[in-house]
């Protein structure tokens, strides 16, 4: 049963990152605003982010090098303009921040910055290991305190709600009762779907929930395909993937095969610096000669003081399990980390669907192409998510006295198998390396899967497993169609790029053939 919550809103945002946070902030002080989270904090990949933010703020650094980089790593699908702006507006980004009270990692003569995989130069500004961590815990401050905020948590996203004029609340599911709250404008800031591997930098509850309510209400939807997988992840005893952050190989860290030999200048000319599709696949391939024994990273040489200091995150996650940096080389292997594809928007944040805003990872900005530059996301969370802002601030749209009819898309929730053996088929089939046949049988048995019922349709878990799995037939479906190798996109039965059919985005829309 559905139940009209008592209390409307201006605005809804969906997801309390980086993204969503900083919009709330930013937005008119005298619109209602709710933030809708279903995780704490600290599972959000904001707070897991350790690297930092790149910025070109240095003083040998330009904006056009940093253009140019986020463009070469792209791999000839990035959107120029989006670039630009994402770019240009970093310095603006940071001062948001600064004004706010942060103060990243510095010593006497300015910030301290560091080197991240694809970047010409230092660039990526910090706090120690933990920026996500650090930044995340000052928005949510501010956001809490803010009287015109209100924070909607343990609040589970069903659906985005739509009448004949577009976007107007969405329904959620909150202490175990489906509630409809209506808003004026609805923006999806819920990040991406990494969660749906089995081996994920990202909580499992990154699932891409936004992205899935955002298809069913018609926006469109691109570059799903593109998931970025981090080369450098570390197994713990209890099984979790911990991130093991690219400012170690930033810092001088290096990869070593079962013989205790860099490989890597084998593979690319950036060595250990090379983007993270070349490295991970680099480490794969290197892993297969040696038996698939594990790729180690070894930072010995950077001394235990230092790493204790710098890397303090790591290096206690590490001690935990019996690793220590200064003594030990660490076995890793990549992970899912990033999900480049979601919901398109315009530069300003917009969708397809009125009053329908998406930022932050969960959007499809253009500014990735195939392949993400390093530290460029809690970027992109800031320039986006101020952008919405702005948007939503000069165009609010006027309030709608009639009541119209709710046309939510409940009746397209379905009652699906649970996620983990999901979580287990798109790493086989959709991981580092992907093969047309293998893409085939893992999207038809989604699709089976999705006619099998298990779990009554009012648990959770079926909204969840729904949105999983509707996710994950986009993502195949997108990596079936795109015949090439891009970025963090490769297939073993297309290795080469072909610019002639696929320099361009597969974009899918509900009802509709992908277009
Ligand atoms: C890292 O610290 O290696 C992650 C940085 C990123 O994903 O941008």
């Amino acid at each position: 049963e559905l139940i009209s919550a008592s209390k409307e809103y201006d605005v809804i945002i969906v997801g309390a990152g980086i993204a969503g946070m900083s919009a709330a902030l930013l937005l008119d002080f005298r619109l209602k605003v709710a933030i809708v989270s279903k995780e704490p904090l600290a599972e959000c990949s904001t707070y897991k982010a350790q690297g930092g933010m790149a910025v070109a703020v240095g003083p040998d650094d330009k904006i056009e090098e940093h253009i140019a980089d986020t463009l070469r790593v792209g791999q000839g699908i990035c959107r120029e303009e989006a670039v630009k702006v994402l770019t240009s507006e970093g310095s603006e980004a940071l001062d948001f921040l600064i004004s706010l009270g942060a103060s990243f990692s510095h010593n006497e003569k300015g910030l301290l910055l560091t080197r991240e995989a694809g970047h010409s130069r230092n660039r990526v500004v910090h706090y120690y290991d933990y920026t996500g961590k650090y930044i995340a815990e000052l928005l949510a401050s501010k956001v809490n305190a803010a009287t015109n905020i209100d924070r909607l948590e343990s609040c589970y996203l069903v659906d985005i709600a739509t009448d004949q004029e577009g976007c107007c609340g969405c329904v959620v599911v909150l202490a175990g009762k489906l509630v409809y709250y209506r808003s004026a404008v609805v923006v999806v800031a819920t990040g991406g779907y990494s969660g749906l591997y089995a081996r994920s930098t990202n909580a499992i509850s990154s699932n891409g929930d936004g992205v899935a309510a955002a298809y069913r209400a018609g926006a469109v939807i691109a570059d799903m395909e593109f998931v970025q997988f981090h080369p450098t992840a570390f197994t713990t005893k209890s099984g979790r993937v911990f991130l093991l952050t690219e400012a170690l190989r930033g810092e001088g860290a290096m990869l070593l095969n079962a013989a205790g030999q860099r490989f890597m200048s084998t593979y690319h000319s950036a060595g250990e610096l090379a983007p993270r599709d070349e490295v991970s696949r680099a480490m794969l391939q290197e892993a297969g000669k040696q038996g698939g024994k594990p790729i180690g990273l070894d930072a010995r040489h950077l001394g235990k003081e230092y790493l204790m200091d710098r890397f303090r995150q790591v290096y206690a996650e590490l001690a935990q399990n019996n690793y220590f940096m200064e003594q030990d080389i660490i076995p890793i292997a990549p992970a899912a980390h990033y999900t480049i594809g979601g919901i398109k928007t315009d530069l300003w944040g917009k969708t397809n669907v009125a009053c329908l805003y998406a930022c932050g990872e969960a959007a499809a900005t253009g500014v990735h192409g195939a392949n993400r530059l390093a530290s460029n996301s809690l970027l992109e969370g800031i320039v986006f998510g101020r952008r919405v802002a702005a948007s939503i601030n000069d165009n609010f749209p006027a309030k709608r006295i009639n009541s119209v009819q709710l046309a939510c898309s409940m009746e397209d929730i379905g009652n699906y198998n649970g996620v983990s053996a999901l979580r287990t088929k798109l790493e086989l089939a959709a991981g580092v390396v992907r093969q047309g046949k293998g893409l085939e049988a893992a999207l038809q048995w989604v699709r089976d899967s999705k006619k099998s019922s298990v779990i009554p349709p009012d648990d959770m878990q079926s909204y969840h497993a729904c949105n999983a799995y509707q996710l994950a037939e986009l993502l195949l479906e997108a990596a079936l169609l795109r015949r090439e190798s891009r970025g963090c996109h490769y297939r073993i039965d297309f290795p080469e790029k072909n610019d002639q059919d696929f320099q361009k985005h597969i974009l899918q829309q509900w009802g509709r053939e992908t277009v």
